[in-house]
This record gives structure tokens, C-alpha cells and sequence, in this order.
């Protein structure tokens, strides 16, 4: 098994195969019932497999999906996205978070003519030759032009683009800091200002890649809220509530770059996610789900907090409370996130001991009140093997502490 859903650098009792998912819930391989706080790693978004989506999709499956050209839906899908989204002008649809990230590094170049894209350090933008983690398979060329800069440091960010004025065609920026290992940071205002104001004076566009947390923050782009606007957005996840679909958007700075580049899939125009795409955007803009989320995940941070005080931990609850990251203070090998995964993975919880989490529309306040009774019978448990956890090995690596 490869990638992010490798259930290698996981504790033992975190299965690898799952057979169904509904709302909050998901079932592995051997029938065994979760509660899953990684929703696919993002995607869904209202809950798995929500009435009015799935239905959407199973309206357009039944009169054509992938054919020789786009449905409508295509346009429908783009203008209800430009609408939305305040910095955008028009919308270009692939299939994955890599695709749209891809895309925009194109666009980008081909907009400016230049050739270096800035990213920040470690940051995740998906696993195409420019920007997967792990060097294996790739040539120093595939990132000959990408300079990383510190992240969050605006004074970082000038220096890259002094050092290399006149050839940067872009700089990516994520939503906030959601790296894996570490706690969660939101982006500070005078770093969105600033990345905006160097990207002007340097004539670099602006990429945010809202791939992770886009319509989990906001109803717009995440920087929206900062009072920054990107020249392109990366969007991908749940834009169709779990059904196949990324896309790129941007305002008419980039527009004839976008239309001079050569893109295309198999199943990039496939009209059914594009269906569940438009269902999904009208239960954005016309529900309070966005609000439900957050209490949500207000109700189980906090929860958690009062069950590891009494137990006797400390927690580190970081990121925004839909999208939260739990490590646990004095743990520098992770032994005890790990435990409490194992411990809460035996009582029905699935939670994540290093990648950020998500929550749906389907953790209503049931399924938060399980959670805590599960975390709270996990941390019993785990306070009396305190002494006897040892660290895991594919962490102790992805560290730089292994033996
Ligand atoms: C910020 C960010 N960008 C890009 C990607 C790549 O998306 P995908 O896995 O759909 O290719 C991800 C996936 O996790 C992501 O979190």
C-alpha cells in the first residue's frame, strides 16, 4: 500500500481496508465500526454518502457521465464556483488536489513567462515529480526551479524573490500550516498581507492551495477572511462531497495563461461529480454546516481537554477546531499519540496520532458525545501503559530519531 493511506506508519490495530461509510461512520474489512474523524482525509464534507448528493449523482450517472464532452454541468459547476469564490473568474476542472496544484504551477509560468515557483518548507502540495515528499523516482530537475522559503516569514519570502527578481512566475501558499508531526498554525494576517504586496511588486501571481481545507474555513477562499486574494486557488477534497473532482480557479490576471496550456484527462469532464459538485456548493452556500462544524469541533476539543486533564495528560489541540490536530505536550517520539490512537482505534474511534483530522456535518452532537466516551475509556487505559509504550519505528524514521 502506498501514500497517505498506507496504514504502515499507523499503530498495528489501524486497519488498512474499508467495505462502507455513512455519515460519520465507517467500517473496515472485517465489519468492525468507526467513528472517523480523517473523513477519507477530506472529503466528505456534509457526511459520507449524504442523500441529496448522492442522489444528484445518480440522477446524472443514469443519463451519461464520461462522454465524448462535457456535459453542461461543467458550466453550471464553474459559475456557481466564480460566485462563490470572490478572487475568481473562471474555473478549469481536473480529478485530484495534485492535478489543480499541477495546473496552477503551469498557468502560473505560462502567465509570466518565468520560471520558479516559491513554496513553503515541507509543505505539502501533492505527489506529482515537482512536489511529492519523497525523492524517490524524481530527478533534481523536476524541482530545479522550485525555491523554498520559510514559512509564515514574510522576510523569507522578499529574500527568495530578490534572489531570484525577474524569473518568479508564482508563490503557493496554503491555507494555514497543516503540516503532518507538528501543531497546526494559522496563517498570521501580515504574512497574507505580505505574500499579497511582494507578489505585486515582484509581478509573481499569488497561488493559495486551498486543496486540504477549502469550504472548511470559509464559504470562499480561506485567505478570504484575511482580506486576501489569491490570483489562482487550488481546490480539490471535498468540492463534490467525496465524489471525483478537483479544479483550479483564478481571476482574469491568469486567464490567457490558463487558456494557452495543454490539459486534459480521460475522466476530467465526467459529468456525475460534476453533478454532485453543484449539490454540494447549493448545501454550502445554503446551510449553517459550516457553523455546525466548528461548534462540533469546539465541543470535542474541549471535551478532550477536560478528559486528559483528569487522566492526566496534556494535550497540544491545534488548528482550526474542524480540522483539528491532537499531539499530546512531552512527546517528543510520539509514543503516547501512538498509544492513544491504538487505544481509541480498540474502542470504535478513528482518530490520526499526526495528520490533522477532519469533521463533517454528520459529527452531530451523538457522535461527539461516543467520541469522548471512547477517548475518555482510551486515556483510562493509556494511563495505566504509560510506562510500557514504546515508540513506532516508521515514526522514530519520519522523525530523524531512528535507532
Ligand atoms: C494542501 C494539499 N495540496 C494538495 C494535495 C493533493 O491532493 P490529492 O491527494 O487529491 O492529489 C493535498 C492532499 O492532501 C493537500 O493537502
Amino acid at each position: 500500500m502506498y501514500g497517505h493511506q498506507s496504514a504502515a506508519l499507523l499503530p498495528a490495530s489501524v486497519p488498512q481496508f474499508f467495505t462502507r461509510a455513512r455519515g460519520a461512520l465507517l467500517w473496515d474489512a472485517d465489519g468492525a465500526e468507526y467513528i472517523d474523524y480523517l473523513c477519507a482525509y477530506g472529503p466528505s464534507l456534509l457526511g459520507y454518502a449524504f442523500g441529496p448528493v448522492e442522489e444528484a449523482a445518480a440522477r446524472q450517472q443514469a443519463s451519461g457521465d464520461a462522454m465524448t464532452g462535457p456535459s453542461p454541468v461543467m458550466v453550471e459547476l464553474a459559475e456557481a464556483l466564480v460566485s462563490m469564490v470572490s478572487h475568481a473568474d473562471w474555473a478549469m476542472f481536473c480529478k485530484n488536489g495534485s492535478d489543480a496544484t499541477s495546473m496552477a504551477v503551469m498557468v502560473a509560468r505560462a502567465a509570466t513567462g518565468r520560471s520558479k515557483i516559491l513554496c513553503a518548507e515541507n509543505t505539502y502540495h501533492g505527489a506529482a515529480a515537482w512536489s511529492t515528499p519523497r525523492l524517490a523516482g524524481t530527478l533534481p530537475e523536476d524541482r530545479a526551479h522550485i525555491v523554498y522559503y520559510r514559512h509564515h516569514d514574510p522576510d523569507s519570502l522578499r529574500g527568495a524573490l530578490q534572489r531570484h527578481a525577474g524569473d518568479v512566475a508564482g508563490v503557493m501558499a496554503t491555507s494555514f500550516r497543516h503540516e503532518t508531526f507538528r501543531d497546526q498554525e494559522p496563517a498570521p494576517a501580515e504574512f497574507a498581507w505580505a505574500a499579497r504586496r511582494l507578489c505585486d511588486e515582484y509581478g509573481a501571481l499569488l497561488i493559495l492551495d486551498d486543496v486540504r481545507a477549502g469550504f472548511r474555513l470559509a464559504r470562499d477562499s480561506s485567505w478570504e477572511v484575511l482580506g486576501v486574494r489569491p490570483d489562482l486557488s487550488a481546490w480539490g477534497k471535498c468540492i463534490a462531497n467525496g465524489h471525483a473532482i478537483s479544479a483550479l480557479l483564478g481571476s482574469d490576471t491568469a486567464r490567457a495563461g490558463a487558456a494557452s496550456i495543454f490539459v486534459t484527462g480521460s475522466f476530467w469532464f465526467a459529468a456525475t461529480a460534476m453533478a454532485a459538485g453543484l449539490e454540494t456548493l447549493r448545501h454550502i452556500r445554503e446551510t449553517d454546516y459550516l457553523e455546525q462544524i466548528a461548534l462540533r469541533g469546539a465541543r470535542l476539543r474541549q471535551g478532550l481537554d477536560e478528559i486528559a486533564a483528569r487522566r492526566g495528560f496534556c494535550l497540544a489541540q491545534t488548528g482550526p477546531p474542524q480540522m483539528p490536530q491532537i499531539l499530546f505536550e512531552n512527546d517528543p517520539d510520539f509514543r503516547i499519540g501512538y498509544g492513544f490512537t491504538d487505544a481509541c482505534i480498540r474502542r470504535g474511534l478513528y482518530l490520526h496520532p499526526f495528520h490533522n483530522m477532519f469533521l463533517s456535518a454528520a459529527h452531530d452532537d451523538g457522535i461527539i458525545d461516543r467520541s469522548l466516551e471512547a477517548a475518555d475509556a482510551a486515556m483510562a487505559d493509556l494511563a495505566t501503559r504509560c510506562t510500557d509504550l514504546e515508540p513506532h519505528p516508521g515514526a522514530l524514521a519520519r522523525l530523524g530519531l531512528g535507532r
